[in-house]
């Protein structure tokens, strides 16, 4: 499974999922979700009221409507200061795992993440990156999915940055690691 990290806006990403930081409603908000439902178009919000919400970490899929992504992988990331410092950790991860498990069980091959939790819901960025890169290797390494790529969409150069240190010392960190930092 190829990781990349990018530096752009995930409503343009033109692969097989793009996945939103939601809230816990599924009915849109600021930050990516607002982006997203814009470009998605109403019939988003349409769909998202028939799925009664969504808990934190967990994840519901929907079409991707108006965007070129065929598909939308909701989930509610935690909100830092509402949980003690490792339950929130666990719920960041919560949310990449189960996300990449919906997009397996829909049969992505390309999947697009924003950095979920680190804008308003102020998860502290460097820490939220290092819990990513983790999570991504150890997916990759248990699961012979058919995820090809998992793309980090980030939207300004410091998250960016982040995320690309975390990469590549996760990817250094762990010899032989199926996640490969693609340039
Ligand atoms: N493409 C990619 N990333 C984006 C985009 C975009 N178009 N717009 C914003 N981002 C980035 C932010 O810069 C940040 O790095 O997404 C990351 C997540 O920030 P938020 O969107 O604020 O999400 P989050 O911190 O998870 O807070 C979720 O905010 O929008 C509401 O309804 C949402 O209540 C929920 C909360």
């Amino acid at each position: 499974m190829k990781v990349s990290v990018t530096l752009g806006d995930i409503t343009k990403f033109e692969g097989d999922a793009i996945v939103n930081a939601a809230n816990c409603t599924l009915l849109g908000g600021g930050g990516v979700d607002g982006a997203i439902h814009r470009a998605a178009g109403p019939k988003l919000l349409l769909h998202c009221m028939t799925l009664g919400g969504c808990r934190t970490g967990e994840a519901k899929i929907t079409p991707g409507f108006k965007l070129a992504a065929k598909y939308i992988i909701h989930t509610p990331g935690p909100r830092y200061t509402s949980m003690t410092p490792d339950a929130a950790d666990e719920k960041l991860r919560d949310c990449y795992w189960n996300s990449l498990t919906l997009a397996e069980q829909n049969e992505c091959r390309t999947v697009a993440f924003p950095s979920i939790s680190t804008g308003i819901y102020r998860f502290p960025l460097e820490r939220a990156a290092a819990i990513v890169a983790r999570t991504l290797s150890e997916y990759a390494q248990t699961h012979d999915s058919g995820i090809e790529e998992v793309t980090m969409v980030c939207f300004d150069q410091t998250t960016y940055e982040a995320y690309r240190a975390a990469f590549e010392k996760e990817e250094l960190g762990r010899p032989g690691a199926r996640v490969g930092i693609s340039r």
